[in-house]
């Protein structure tokens, strides 16, 4: 187990193919600050940086420059396999969260030995099907009661609602969300943001959430920020953020996007 931590970004660069007719400058320089516990929400235009910066904190690739630590640790360096112990993700695809070829209690066991040494008893012990059960349960979708269901049984939601539970069970020092309602139905997608919400706050998680929702990033989480062209162009706590609506953002968003908003209006609503 691990406690929520401190992230901190600096001067962090991406470039894709460098050197080459097609150079992309995914991240231009980001220095962020996140306090542990803090939740943190992320718009931006699509192509602006917003996974590039989830996966270069999560170690899918080698950084350009700058550097990442984790609770006061220099983690820049270190395998994404390793930071993986520590670090919660869940993403768009509700598939790509879970095991399709095990069970519901199958995956939970992996994802509750994921954070622990060597040397522990593997598999599903009775002491380790009660901690599933219970977390199950909140879930209200039934699937405390089919721990030996197999995963390709469930619906996308149900899914997503199982890589949710998969990545915070073991209480990550990060969460990274990227756009992890987007392919859900608006109902669906309601139920897992709210049941995101509410693991965050009682367990006080340190939490990065790319959301394509303007009103999801003002509703939920104790921080704004907007990214564009691979920087960070707008950055609001929670003060500042209460008093903006919908409208308010959009014209924030124009004044540094110019007309490559109008592009990415129909992805922003
Ligand atoms: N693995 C990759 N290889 C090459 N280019 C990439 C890769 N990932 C992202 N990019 C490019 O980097 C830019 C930022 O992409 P991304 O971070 O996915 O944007 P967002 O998530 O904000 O929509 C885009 O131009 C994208 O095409
Ligand atoms: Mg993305």
């Amino acid at each position: 187990m691990s406690a929520p931590a401190t992230l901190d970004v600096g001067g962090l660069r991406k470039v894709f193919f460098p050197g080459t007719a097609n150079e992309v400058v995914a991240l231009n320089g980001i220095d962020l600050e996140v306090p542990a516990g803090q939740f943190v929400s992320i718009i931006g235009s699509n192509g602006s940086g917003k996974s590039t910066l989830l996966n270069a904190v999560a170690g899918t690739f080698p950084l350009s420059g700058g550097t990442i630590t984790l609770g006061g640790r220099d983690v820049t360096k270190q395998a994404e396999h390793v930071r993986s112990r520590v670090i919660g993700r869940v993403f768009q695809d509700p598939r790509a969260g879970t095991a399709p070829s095990m069970t519901i209690e199958e995956n939970l066991a992996i994802s509750l030995l994921r954070s622990k040494r060597s040397g522990l008893r593997r598999g599903v012990t009775n002491r380790r099907r009660e901690v599933m059960r219970a977390q199950l349960s909140r879930l209200h979708m039934g699937l405390e009661d089919r721990l030996k269901a197999g995963v390709n049984k469930l619906s996308g939601g149900q899914r997503q609602a199982m890589s949710l539970l998969m990545a915070t069970i073991a209480e990550p020092s990060l969460l990274l969300l990227d756009e992890h309602t987007a392919a859900l139905d608006p109902k669906v997608a309601a139920t897992i943001m709210e049941l995101t919400a509410a693991i965050v706050i009682e367990r006080g998680l340190t939490t990065l959430m790319v959301t394509h929702n303007m009103e999801l990033a003002l509703r939920y989480g104790d921080r704004l920020i907007m990214m564009h062209g691979g920087r960070v162009v707008l950055d609001l706590d929670e003060q500042q953020k209460s008093t903006l609506e919908v409208g308010d953002l959009i014209e924030k968003f124009h004044e540094v996007a110019g007309e490559a908003f109008a592009v990415d209006r129909m992805l922003l609503e």
